[in-house]
């Protein structure tokens, strides 16, 4: 049996920010709306609360920082709401801002600190209603029900899910992703590439994410590369917002794999930041899941562009798709050592043991910490 589940309200177009007061209006009357500095610098900001205002919705806009967000910045986040009587929180930035709006909100009503339900107390009750502004097209975190934490004092990175945590909107207006710089089009942009093939070779796949999936890798297939080169390209910025949120609806119900399971202890101890992380580890994970997935990856070359003409065997292009993905990686500024990345040693025993989350668990080719170790020592 699958099941797939999404209560998101999805509003895309350009300009849709516009509709924002229309969409916060019945979900109450104070918006807390967590934001980072470029949606400030870029005018996003003003946009948001001028339409908030407009439909006679109070807007509180708080600063945070764009770093994954820790236990401490929930903490924050959560008092800053409960300071201004928020009655709905809105989540204007990237994937942390997200998951940052995401967690305060459903944390914010329960008892307790984010530590507790860090380290596995129960998550009960509806949060807070939160909408989902996304400025990068990558996480998808905009359509998912978890929010990815780290412990400060420890480096662990974990993820805390609910079902309630979903947005109750998210607004996608590929317009606020323009001014994103070539680095951050890149490593968000390989995320959203990593989820959209994770999912579609998850053992969780159904075919209603079989098919998010595969338009999601036609989308970002052919304008990773484009959206890299010119910012300018609306066409690509459009394609990338839409398919960085149909991988986001594919993995929250068929969940990730393997470079998931590795980026999130390896990001977490090493801070290292979770899109360039993925795109990095991607390729040495899909030339370890060729045995068990190359009709699938031949399928998914095809869709992204990234064969020749001349058709392949099964196993010939399920390879060439390899390739092709590290080779697209690398033309957008990924690097395909650890090493590049100034780490000289790593704690693979460490590393290892907290990869087999849930997202290993979904690897089509079943992983274990040994192998995990033996992958990170061909990537150092
Ligand atoms: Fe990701």
């Amino acid at each position: 049996m699958a099941l797939f589940y999404l209560p998101t309200r999805i509003v895309t177009g350009d300009g849709s920010l516009e509709s924002l007061g229309e969409v916060a209006a019945p979900l109450g009357e104070r918006a807390v709306l967590f934001h980072g500095r470029s949606a400030a610098a870029a005018g996003h900001l003003e946009q948001a609360v001028t339409s908030l205002r407009r439909a006679g919705v109070a807007a509180e806009p708080h600063l945070v920082g764009g770093a994954e967000p820790t236990l401490a910045a929930v903490q924050q986040a959560i008092e800053q709401l409960g300071r201004c009587q928020g009655t709905v929180v809105i989540g204007l930035g990237g994937g942390s801002i997200l998951d940052l709006a995401k967690a305060a909100a459903g944390l914010a009503p329960l008892p307790g600190s984010p530590r507790e339900y860090f380290a596995g107390r129960p998550l009960e009750g509806p949060g807070l209603p939160w909408i989902a502004i996304p400025t990068t097209s990558g996480t998808g975190a905009e359509v998912t029900t978890n929010a990815v934490l780290i412990d400060e004092r420890t480096g662990a990175k974990g993820s805390l899910r609910s079902d309630s945590w979903f947005a109750r909107a998210a607004i996608l207006d590929p317009l606020l992703t323009i001014s994103m710089p070539p680095s951050v089009t890149a490593q968000s942009g390989a995320d959203a590439l990593c989820q959209a093939l994770e999912s579609f070779v998850s053992i969780g796949a159904m075919p209603v994410t079989d098919a998010l999936c595969r338009e999601a890798l036609r989308l970002l297939g052919p304008n990773l590369r484009r959206a890299y080169e010119d910012g300018q390209d609306l066409a690509a910025r459009r394609a990338m917002h839409y398919g960085s949120l149909l991988a986001g609806m594919a993995l929250t119900n068929a969940r990730l794999g393997a470079v998931h399971g590795i980026a999130h202890p390896l990001g977490g101890h090493y801070g290292l930041p979770h899109g360039l992380i993925c795109g990095l580890l991607l390729p040495y994970v899909m030339e370890w899941n060729l045995p068990a997935c190359a009709a699938r990856y031949a399928e998914a070359g095809k869709l992204m562009g990234l064969l020749p003409p001349e058709p392949l065997e099964e196993k010939e292009a399920a390879a060439a798709t390899v390739a092709a993905v590290r080779e697209l990686l690398q033309s957008i500024g990924i690097p395909q050592r650890l090493s590049e990345l100034g780490l000289r040693e790593l704690n693979y025993e460490l590393v290892s043991s907290e990869s087999m989350s849930s997202s290993m668990k979904h690897n089509p080719r079943p992983m274990s910490e040994h192998d995990v170790a033996n992958l990170l020592q061909r990537a150092l």
